[in-house]
């Protein structure tokens, strides 16, 4: 399963890349809105960064507008993925983007009748979002499996991109239902390393070698 990290900071990506298991990034507004500079030099720094799919959300709600857009997002760099949300004109602009040979992405998806949709208008990722719907008491992951068996069902090559992913207990489930890609925050994908077993264990292996050290000298 492939990881990549949610958000629009550039320190935060660099942090998670230099650790060697990130695959991509995924972006949207409100977490571009929370960096300084200009969206589009971010953006193509994060693509040189990460070398791997990032994905860039339009703003536009309408069908022309979205496509404006997603030509301008797909121009940043070869690594830019178009972000189109899914609604009517979501879905036909990714039909659109996707028929052009641009990858496209599309989000705020909340039922397999919606991802259903995103695989017929050829989209690369569809990202349903787990943690907004255990916000509101319906199992995210339910979701996830339903997914992963229609797309199976019909062999479509849409890939299912977990998003809203809020503990590491999202991306472990991820990874045993078959979605090929779980997108975290920063925090998340740090917190997948951690096991106290590990930290005891290695205090206990690094005392015991300084034991034998002192003996020695
Ligand atoms: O980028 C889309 C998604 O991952 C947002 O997550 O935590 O704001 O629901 P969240």
């Amino acid at each position: 399963m492939k990881l990549f990290v949610d958000t629009g900071s550039i320190k935060e990506i660099e942090t998670i890349a230099a650790l060697g298991i990130l695959d991509g990034v995924t972006t949207n507004p409100s977490l571009l809105a929370k960096e300084p500079g200009d969206f589009r030099q971010n953006l193509k720094r994060i693509c040189d960064i990460v070398k791997g799919p990032v994905s860039g959300e339009v703003t536009a709600t309408d069908f022309a507008g979205m496509i404006r857009e997603g030509h301008d997002i797909a121009a940043i760099d070869e690594h830019m993925v178009v972000k189109v949300p899914l609604t009517r004109d979501g879905i036909k602009a990714c039909k659109a983007l996707s028929g052009e040979g641009l990858r496209v992405n599309v989000t705020l998806c909340f039922s397999a009748a919606q991802a259903l949709l995103a695989a017929k208008a050829g989209a690369t990722f569809v990202s349903p979002f787990v943690g907004r719907l255990d916000d509101i008491a319906t199992n995210g992951m339910t979701l996830i499996a339903d997914i992963v068996e229609i797309y199976d069902n019909y062999d479509f090559t849409t890939e299912v991109l977990v998003a809203s992913c809020r503990h590491p207990i999202h991306v472990v489930e991820a990874a045993r239902l078959g979605a090929d890609i779980a997108t975290c925050p920063p925090a998340v994908i740090e917190s997948l390393f951690n096991h106290p077993l590990t930290s005891i264990g290695l205090e206990k292996f690094l005392k015991d070698w300084e034991k034998t050290q002192s003996v020695k000298a």
